[in-house]
This record gives C-alpha cells, structure tokens and sequence, in this order.
C-alpha cells in the first residue's frame, strides 16, 4: 500500500482576485489529507462520504483523478482510501489536498515519473472541470508546500507567527461563489476591476514585507482586504463576528480565506495572543484551529 499526503492552504491576500489574473500570497498549512491507495480487483473509493467506484457525484475529484492517470498506466483495479484532517467546502483547500495527494500515491503505485510541475499541473486540470474558473493557486500550493505568490509561482520564506483558523462550520460552494463574483464584475465592471486590481497590488506590496517579516504592515494589509472581499460579496454575518472575534483578542490581523461565503477565517496570531484568539473564536459560535505553515508540499508518508 503507498500513502500520501498533501496540505491545506490560507490566503493571506488575493482569494477571488487571483481568478482574474491578479497576484495572491497563499501558504501550505500543517493540516493535511492521506490518500491510500493498493491494487485491488475493481476501482472503490472510500471517504466520510461514502463508498463508491468511480462517481463524478459523490467523490468527483479523487474519479477525476483516476481517469487522468488511466491514460498513464493501466488502472484496472485500485482501492482509495481518503482521510482528511482539512473539513470539506470550508476554504482550506481540500478538494486540491485529496486531488493532489491522490494523483502522487497513483504516481508512485504505478511508476507514472510524474515530476512535481506535471502533478500541479494534472491537479489543476481537475479543479477546473469540477469547479469551472479554478485558478491554478490551491493545487499548486498543495504540491510545492511554503508560502507562495501566485501567478509568479515565487517561494517566499515562512511565516514565523502562528495562524488561527475559524471555521463558521457552514459550507461554501467555491463554484457558486466564483459564480456570484464574475455576475457582479460583469454588472459593475468599473467598480469591482479595480477593487480586484487593489487586491492583487496588495500582494505585490507584501512580497517584501513577508521577507522582511513585518507582520504588522501584513496585518494592516490583509484587513484592508477583508474589507475589500467583504465589498464584492464573499463574506457572511458568520465569518464577520469571528474576524471581529479574533481582532479583538490580540490578532494582528483577521480576514477570510478561500471563497467564503461561509467556510473559514484566518488570523495571524500577535505575541502569546494564541489561545486567546482561538477561545474567542469559540465563544463566537466558531470552531479554532491553531495551526502553523508548512515548507511541506506532497509527500510520500
Ligand atoms: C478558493 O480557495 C480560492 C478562489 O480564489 C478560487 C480560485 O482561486 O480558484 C476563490
């Protein structure tokens, strides 16, 4: 049996705008999905979702996935099983961590040679025929690990604050709420170009903070565009009371991350703030997690 992993990812700037080509800065986080694969008389799946073969329905990315090495090697028969520490539809990038790590376990399963580029690459094509307008930022992040801007697909040192997640626990459709932003962008097109144009300078300035590791002016920065995700429509009462939550316990800064709508929140946590934030992330109605960034992209466990 080989089993591999892939990481989830925050967006410290640029969800949505990234789509139209503009710059993001996103980073691998230490909460992974294991893919375990062996040969097997017939193709099953197995998840929380269920059991199935291949099922565009209930496990669209993992049979997606098949199919695209099925015209490297000759997959007959194999048994996934998916176990995932990152929750399903909450921004933290799960459908990339399963397509990923399940593209690499079959990889090495049947000798394919895929580079890391091709496995990006190969993720990336899935991701857009399940969700439609992908950008290529949560399967590449997925594969290479560490803190990376995206489209210049440059690695930048590590974020050396701890990071607090808030999930309001309410899925987003990443599909839907792309959906929802195209629909307004095409409606108001001079209002909302430049709100995406703000986002990706956003990133752009911050490359050089992250090297000089001033979170302070990051933090400034990615509550700016809090503001600015809530302007085009992708936050929620929900995500609100926990950004709001976390800045007022000592984090530098509190944004959502991913599509929104529902899912996630992100702080980057100030000085012993830690524990205050993820207890006021609780007592909001939200659920913690504390969890750290991570130069670990796949990898064979
Ligand atoms: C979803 O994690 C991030 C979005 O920017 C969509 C994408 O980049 O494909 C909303």
């Amino acid at each position: 049996m080989i089993t591999c992993s892939a990481p989830g990812k925050v967006y410290l700037f640029g969800e949505h705008a990234v789509v139209y080509g503009e710059s993001a800065i996103c980073c691998a986080v230490e909460l992974r999905t294991k893919v375990h694969v062996e040969k097997s008389e017939s193709i099953i799946i197995e998840s929380t979702l269920g059991t199935t073969g291949i099922d565009h329905e209930t496990h669209p990315y993992v049979s997606y996935a098949i199919e695209k090495m099925q015209q490297l090697a000759n997959i007959e028969g194999v048994r996934i099983r998916i176990e995932s520490e990152l929750p399903v539809g909450s921004g933290l990038g799960s459908s990339a961590a399963v397509t990923v790590a399940t593209i690499k376990a079959l990889d090495i399963l049947y000798e394919c040679g895929l580079s890391l580029e091709d496995i990006a690459g190969k993720a990336h094509e899935i991701e857009r025929m399940v969700q439609g307008n992908a950008s290529p930022t949560d399967t590449y992040v997925s594969t290479m690990g560490g803190v990376v801007m995206i489209p210049q697909r440059k690695k930048l040192p590590l974020i050396e604050c701890p990071i607090v997640i808030g999930n309001t626990n309410r899925f987003s459709s990443t599909k839907e709420l792309v959906g929802n932003v195209a629909k307004l962008r095409s409606e108001f097109p001079e209002i909302i170009e430049p709100i995406l144009s703000d986002i990706g300078q956003m990133s752009l300035l911050a490359e050089k903070l992250v090297h000089e590791n001033d979170y302070e002016t990051i933090g400034k920065l990615m509550n700016v565009n809090q503001g600015l995700l809530d302007a085009i429509g992708v936050g929620s009462a929900e995500l609100s009371t926990l950004v709001y939550a976390a800045r007022n316990n000592g984090a530098i800064s509190a944004k959502i991350t991913g599509a929104g709508g529902g899912g996630c929140m992100v702080a980057l946590a100030g000085k012993d703030s830690t524990s205050a934030i993820a207890n006021a992330i609780e007592d909001a109605g939200g659920e913690a997690i504390i969890t750290k960034n991570t130069e670990e992209g796949v990898r064979l466990e």
